[in-house]
C-alpha cells in the first residue's frame, strides 16, 4: 500500500474511534439468541446469566456446581427466562467437547458465547502445586480454546455471533502472588485480541468480541481483597455492577471494558512508565489480599 493512502487511512480509522466515543452506540438485541456463559453458578457468571435471561435470550448455563447452577436456573425461570443448567468442568477437554455436543443437539447452536469461569490460588510461584498451575491454566485458558472451537464453526457459516470473555486487570499488570493467574489471564487478553484479528482476515466482521477486564469483584474469589485508603477512586466492584456492564459492552459491541475507569488506562502505562516507576505506583496503591497457599516461600510484607 502507498505510504501516503496508509497514512491517510490511520488517521481515519483514529478520527473515526474519536468520533464514536461521543456518538450513543445502539444496543443490539439478544432476544431469541442462545447465549452460553460458563462459571454460571455464582458470582459474576450468575449475574451475567439473569441479565441475558431478562433480555430474552436462551441462558445456557455451564458450571462444576451442579447445586449452584441450578440455583441459577431456578431465578432465571422465576424471574420468566429460558434456561437449560448443564453440568460441566471446564478444566476437563473431553468434558467441554462432549457437553458442548449436548447443548447443540437439546438447544442449538450458541451464538452468544461467554467464557467466565475462572479459578485462583494466591500463593507464591514456588508455593503453588503443580497441579494448581495446570488447573489455573485448564480453566482460565484452555477452556476458552475448546468452547470457542466447539460454537465458532457455526458463528463462522452465519458471519454472525459473539465471543466474550471475563479477564481481569491482571491481564494487564499482574500481581505478586498471583503469577499463575495473572499470567493465565495475560494469555486470555492476547487470545481475544487475536481471535478478533483473525476473524477480521477472514472476512468473518459479523462475528464480534468483548473482553472484559476488572479489578477486584466481591464475590469471594480473591481471598480479602483490600485496597490501601490513600488509593483515591479504586474500590471491589460488585458482581451485579461488572456483569451489567460486561453485558452492555456485548450489546455495543465494546471490544474491551475495563472497569473501574480509573484503571483504563493501566494497559498505556505498562507499556509507557518505566518499570520502576509501574513498581512504585502499584505498592503505593496498598492493595493486599489473603494467601490461600502458604509455604516458605510466601512472604507479603
Ligand atoms: N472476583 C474478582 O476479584 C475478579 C476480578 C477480575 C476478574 N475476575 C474473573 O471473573 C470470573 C468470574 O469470577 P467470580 O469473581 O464471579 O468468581 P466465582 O468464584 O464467584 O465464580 C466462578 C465460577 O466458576 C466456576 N468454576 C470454577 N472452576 C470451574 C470448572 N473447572 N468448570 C466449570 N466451572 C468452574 C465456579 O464454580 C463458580 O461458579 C473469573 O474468570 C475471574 O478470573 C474475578
Amino acid at each position: 500500500m502507498n505510504i501516503f493512502v496508509l497514512l491517510a487511512k490511520i488517521f481515519w480509522t483514529m478520527l473515526e474511534a474519536f468520533v464514536q466515543k461521543f456518538v450513543p452506540v445502539k444496543r443490539k438485541s439478544v432476544r431469541g439468541e442462545v447465549v452460553l456463559v460458563t462459571g454460571a453458578a455464582h458470582g459474576v457468571g450468575r449475574c451475567l446469566a439473569l441479565e441475558f435471561g431478562r433480555l430474552g435470550a436462551t441462558v445456557v448455563l455451564w458450571d462444576i456446581n451442579r447445586d449452584g447452577n441450578e440455583a441459577t436456573a431456578e431465578q432465571i425461570r422465576e424471574e420468566g427466562g429460558t434456561t437449560r443448567a448443564y453440568q460441566c468442568d471446564c478444566s476437563k477437554r473431553e468434558e467441554i467437547q462432549r457437553v458442548a455436543q449436548q447443548v447443540k443437539e437439546e438447544v442449538g447452536d450458541v451464538t452468544i458465547l461467554f467464557n467466565n469461569a475462572g479459578v485462583m490460588t494466591t500463593g507464591s510461584v514456588l508455593d503453588l502445586t503443580d497441579d494448581q498451575i495446570e488447573r489455573t491454566f485448564q480453566v482460565n485458558v484452555l477452556a476458552h480454546f475448546w468452547t470457542i472451537r466447539a460454537f465458532l464453526p457455526s458463528m463462522m457459516t452465519r458471519n454472525q455471533g459473539h465471543i466474550a470473555a471475563l479477564a481481569s486487570i491482571a491481564g494487564y499488570s499482574g500481581s505478586p502472588y498471583m503469577v499463575d493467574y495473572s499470567s493465565s489471564k495475560h494469555a486470555v487478553v492476547g487470545l481475544m485480541n487475536t481471535l478478533q484479528k483473525e476473524l477480521e482476515l477472514q472476512g468473518k466482521d459479523g462475528i464480534k468480541t468483548t473482553t472484559v477486564c476488572p479489578f477486584f469483584v466481591d464475590t469471594g474469589f480473591c481471598p480479602n481483597p483490600k485496597i490501601g485508603s490513600t488509593t483515591a477512586g479504586l474500590r471491589v466492584l460488585s458482581p451485579e455492577e461488572v456483569a451489567l456492564q460486561a453485558v452492555d459492552a456485548v450489546l455495543k459491541n465494546i471490544r474491551r471494558v475495563i472497569m473501574p475507569s480509573e484503571m483504563r488506562s493501566v494497559p498505556l502505562m505498562t507499556q509507557l512508565l518505566p518499570y520502576k516507576t509501574q513498581s512504585l505506583m502499584q505498592n503505593s496503591a496498598d492493595i493486599s489480599f489473603d494467601l490461600m497457599q502458604s509455604g516458605p516461600h510466601n512472604k507479603t510484607d
